[in-house]
């Protein structure tokens, strides 16, 4: 297993027809490479980048309300009808409650979409593995958007988180993210038991973002093939 999953965040490089473009460029290299790669976009381009690209289409964020009155809210079922096949839930720069972050996983099982879950410490990747998200990506906020990577400043983290979350449950993938930028970066994440990375700037503000995403997942690989023998 290797998932490099791209977060679009609000960057101008990656949003509106821009986000349909840098999009076509990670499904290329998926099938390149055949990787799983996954693009989380924010959600008025989940339609629109959806229709485009055969990748699987995140959303950013999303509202555990029903139909009904709820103006400005982002529903579960309306994510689907969009293209969306996953949700990013608790990111950094969009923080939920413990209790909320349960009612964003129920509302978005019970529609069929995938949830990966972002935390900051390892305990509080413990507390949400208690939850049953999909994926658990622990990332450091200070190290978010920076150059130094999680991988190199805190692999601790890493280690400490996946020893957590795997106490609670050790199918649960754990992603990690935060200043992640090549593929030792990468190599190392996968080395401390990741299953995959969560990234944003070191691809969305790229000056070439395919040789970016191409050079994050030669460490994928390269960690794979060091512990199966794989190309
Ligand atoms: O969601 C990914 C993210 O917060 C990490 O951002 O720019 O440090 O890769 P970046």
């Amino acid at each position: 297993m290797g998932i490099v999953v791209i977060n679009f965040k609000t960057y101008a490089e990656a949003t509106g027809q821009r986000a349909v473009e840098l999009a076509k460029i990670c499904e290329k290299v998926a099938k390149d490479t055949k990787m799983d790669v996954i693009v989380a976009v924010q959600n008025v381009d989940l339609f629109h980048v959806s229709s485009e690209v055969s990748i699987p289409v995140y959303a950013e964020h999303i509202d555990p309300v029903k139909y009904g009155a709820h103006t400005g809210k982002d529903l579960p079922e309306a994510l689907v009808e969009n293209g969306a096949t996953g949700v990013l839930i608790n990111h950094s720069e969009d923080r939920a409650e413990l209790a909320e972050i349960e009612d964003d996983i129920k509302r978005a099982k019970g529609v069929g979409l995938q949830t990966i879950v972002c935390a900051p410490t390892a305990a509080s990747s413990e507390a949400i593995a208690a939850l049953s998200p999909d994926f658990i990506a622990v990332e450091p906020p200070e190290l978010i958007g920076g150059d130094v990577s999680v991988s190199k400043a805190k692999p601790e983290l890493i280690s400490d988180t996946v020893k957590l979350v795997h106490r609670i449950d050790e199918k649960t993938p754990v992603l990690c993210g935060a200043g992640v930028k090549d593929h030792e970066d990468v190599r190392i994440a996968m080395n401390l038991g990741c299953k995959g990375i969560l990234v944003a700037s070191g691809v969305t503000k790229a000056k070439d973002p395919e040789k970016a995403l191409l050079d994050l997942i030669k460490g994928m690989k390269k960690e794979r093939k060091k512990r199966t023998g794989a190309a």
